[in-house]
C-alpha cells in the first residue's frame, strides 16, 4: 500500500506533476478563472464555507476540477462515471488527507484516521465489527428507546411551554447519548444540562480547528496560534474524558459485551493480537465523535425537509401509525419495516450527506476517465454533495427533496455508486446499521407524537466543520 501523507510544501497532489514536468498532466482538468498568484483560487470563497465553495466552483467547472488554496492544489470529482471509477477498489483505496489527516493528533491510528498500511486498522475493524452485527444492534435497541425517551420527556416540556426546540442541539444530545450508553455503558447526562456536554464543545472545537488547516498555509501558522491553544486544551479534554469513562470499565469489572469491552477484552479471532491501551484510548474517540457527529445532523435535515414537505411528513405519520400500531414502545424489527421513513432519510442524506466529501488514492499507477493519469498515491476528493446532484444519476431537478427517489425500482434503475453518503469500500462507515436504525427509531418516535412546522421564513442554512449541520434550525411542535 502506497505510503499516504501529502507532500510537504507541494503545489500539487503527491503523485501528480506539473505539465512542465511532464507525465501526468493537470492542465487539462479545469480550474477556477480569476487564480491569484501564491494564494491560489480564493475568489469569492469562505473559509467557513469550503464545501459550499466547492459545490458553486463545481457547478460551473463541471465533474473535475481543481481548486488550489494557500500552496495546495486539490482535484475534486464528482461525475457519476469518475466515482463509479474511483469506487474500485482494485484501482483506489482510502486517502488519509486534509481534514482526516488533520485529525490525527485527536484520533491518532483510530479506525477513521488510520492509514491503511497500519496494522491497527485491521486488527481493530476486525475486532470491532461483531459490534455493529445484527445481534448487537438488537441488544442497543433498548439503550436508544431511553435516550429517545428522553428526548422527548425534554420536547414535551418544550411543546407545553409554546416553545420552539433546537433541532441540532437537541439531536447533539440524543446522538451523544445513545454511542455513549450503548457502545461505552457511560452517561454524559446531556438531557439534564441546559448547554451542550463540555465533551461536545471540545470536540466541535477539534473539528472546526481540523477545517481551518486545510485552508490556512503552513507560512501563515501565526494566524492559527490561539486557535492552536485552545486545540490543544480540547484534545486534553477529550483525552481525560475517555481516560475516565475507560477506567470507570476497568475498575467496574464485566461490562454488557458493548464496544468497549470487545476494545479491553477481546483478542483478534486468528491472531490473538489484543488492542493497546493507547490505541484503545483513540478508538473511544473515534467511535464517540464519528459516533455521533453525523447522526445528528442527518437526523437534524430530515427533520427539516419533513417540516417543509408535509405531504412528505402525512405519509411517514401514516406509515408510522400503520406499522407500529398501539404497541407503546416498537420492538427491534418494527423499525426496518418503516421503508418509506427510511426513504425520507435516504433524500436527506443525499441532498445534504453529513460527512460531505472522502478521499481515494490510486494504489498503482492509472488513469482516472480515461484522461487523468495519476501516479501511485495520486488522491482526488469525492464531492459526495455534487456526486448526489449529478443529472446523469439523479435527473433534471436534482435539488429537489423527494423520497421517491429510493423505491426499489428507482434504486434499480439508476447506475451503481452514485449514492455515497457512507463512503465507499473497505474503509465505508462501519456504523451505517447502528445510525441508520438510530435515526430511523428517533423519527418514528417524533411523528407518532408530534406535528412540525418550521419557523416562518427560515431558510436552509450549513454550518461546515468537516461535517454538515443545519444553522439555527427551530421547529415547533403539536402533540397528536
Ligand atoms: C448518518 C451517520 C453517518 C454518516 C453519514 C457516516 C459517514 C461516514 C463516512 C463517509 C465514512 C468514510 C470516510 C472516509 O472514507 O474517509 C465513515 C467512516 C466511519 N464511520 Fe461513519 N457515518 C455515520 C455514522 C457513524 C456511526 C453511528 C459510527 C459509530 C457508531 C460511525 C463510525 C465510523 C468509523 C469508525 C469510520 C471509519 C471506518 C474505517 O475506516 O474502518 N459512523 N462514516
Amino acid at each position: 500500500m502506497a505510503q499516504v501523507t501529502e507532500t510537504a510544501g507541494s503545489a500539487l497532489p503527491r503523485g501528480f506533476r506539473s505539465a512542465e514536468q511532464g507525465w501526468p498532466r493537470l492542465d487539462r482538468i479545469p480550474h477556477p478563472p480569476r487564480r491569484v498568484p501564491l494564494i491560489g483560487d480564493v475568489v469569492g470563497t469562505n473559509v467557513r464555507t469550503p464545501v459550499q465553495d466547492s459545490m458553486r466552483i463545481a457547478a460551473e467547472l463541471g465533474p473535475i476540477f481543481r481548486r488550489k488554496g494557500f500552496g495546495k492544489e486539490i482535484v475534486f470529482v464528482w461525475g457519476a462515471d469518475l466515482a463509479a471509477e474511483l469506487a474500485d477498489e482494485s484501482r483506489f483505496a482510502k486517502h488519509v488527507g486534509l481534514g482526516v489527516a488533520n485529525l490525527r493528533p485527536v484520533a491518532g491510528d483510530g479506525l477513521f484516521t488510520a492509514y491503511n498500511h497500519e496494522p491497527n486498522w485491521q486488527l481493530a475493524h476486525d475486532i470491532l465489527a461483531p459490534g455493529f452485527s445484527r445481534e448487537a444492534m438488537e441488544g442497543y435497541h433498548p439503550l436508544m428507546l431511553d435516550v429517545a425517551g428522553q428526548l422527548m420527556s425534554a420536547w414535551d416540556a418544550g411543546e407545553a411551554a409554546g416553545r420552539a426546540v433546537d433541532v441540532p442541539g437537541d439531536m447533539t444530545k440524543l446522538t451523544l447519548e445513545t454511542i455513549a450508553r450503548t457502545g461505552f455503558g457511560h452517561d454524559f447526562q446531556s438531557f439534564e444540562r441546559e448547554q451542550l456536554h463540555p465533551f461536545v464543545t471540545a470536540m466541535v472545537g477539534a473539528l472546526s480547528f481540523a477545517q481551518r488547516r486545510n485552508v490556512v498555509p503552513p507560512l501563515l501558522s501565526g494566524l492559527l496560534r490561539g486557535a492552536e491553544k485552545r486545540n490543544a486544551a480540547d484534545r486534553a479534554y477529550l483525552n481525560r474524558t475517555v481516560d475516565e469513562v475507560i477506567a470507570a470499565r476497568r475498575a467496574a469489572g464485566d461490562g454488557p459485551g458493548d464496544l468497549l469491552d470487545r476494545m479491553l477484552e477481546v483478542a483478534h479471532p486468528e491472531t490473538g493480537e489484543r488492542l493497546a491501551p493507547e490505541n484503545i484510548r483513540r478508538q473511544v474517540i473515534t467511535f464517540l465523535v464519528a459516533g455521533h457527529e453525523t447522526t445528528s445532523g442527518a437526523l437534524s435535515f430530515a427533520l427539516h425537509y419533513l417540516a417543509q414537505h408535509r405531504d412528505v411528513l402525512a405519509k411517514a405519520q401514516e406509515e408510522v401509525d400503520r406499522v407500529w400500531g398501539d404497541a407503546p414502545v416498537p420492538a427491534y424489527e418494527q423499525v426496518a419495516k418503516l421503508r418509506y421513513l427510511r426513504r425520507v432519510l435516504d433524500e436527506s442524506l443525499r441532498l445534504w450527506p453529513t460527512a460531505p466529501a472522502f478521499a481515494r488514492e490510486a494504489v498503482a499507477d492509472t488513469t482516472l476517465g480515461g484522461v487523468h493519469p495519476m501516479r501511485r498515491g495520486a488522491w482526488t476528493l469525492v464531492l459526495t454533495t455534487m456526486l448526489h446532484r449529478d443529472p446523469a444519476a439523479w435527473g433534471d431537478d436534482p435539488e429537489a427533496f423527494d423520497p421517491e427517489r429510493f423505491t426499489p425500482q428507482a434504486v434499480r434503475a439508476r447506475p451503481g455508486h452514485v449514492f455515497k453518503p457512507w463512503g465507499t469500500g473497505a474503509r465505508a462507515c462501519i456504523g451505517r446499521q447502528f445510525a441508520l436504525h438510530e435515526a430511523t427509531l428517533v423519527l418514528g418516535l417524533l411523528l407518532r407524537r408530534y406535528d412540525l412546522s418550521a419557523e416562518p421564513g427560515y431558510q436552509l442554512r450549513i454550518a461546515e466543520r468537516l461535517t454538515l449541520m443545519p444553522r439555527g434550525l427551530r421547529l415547533h411542535l403539536t402533540r397528536r
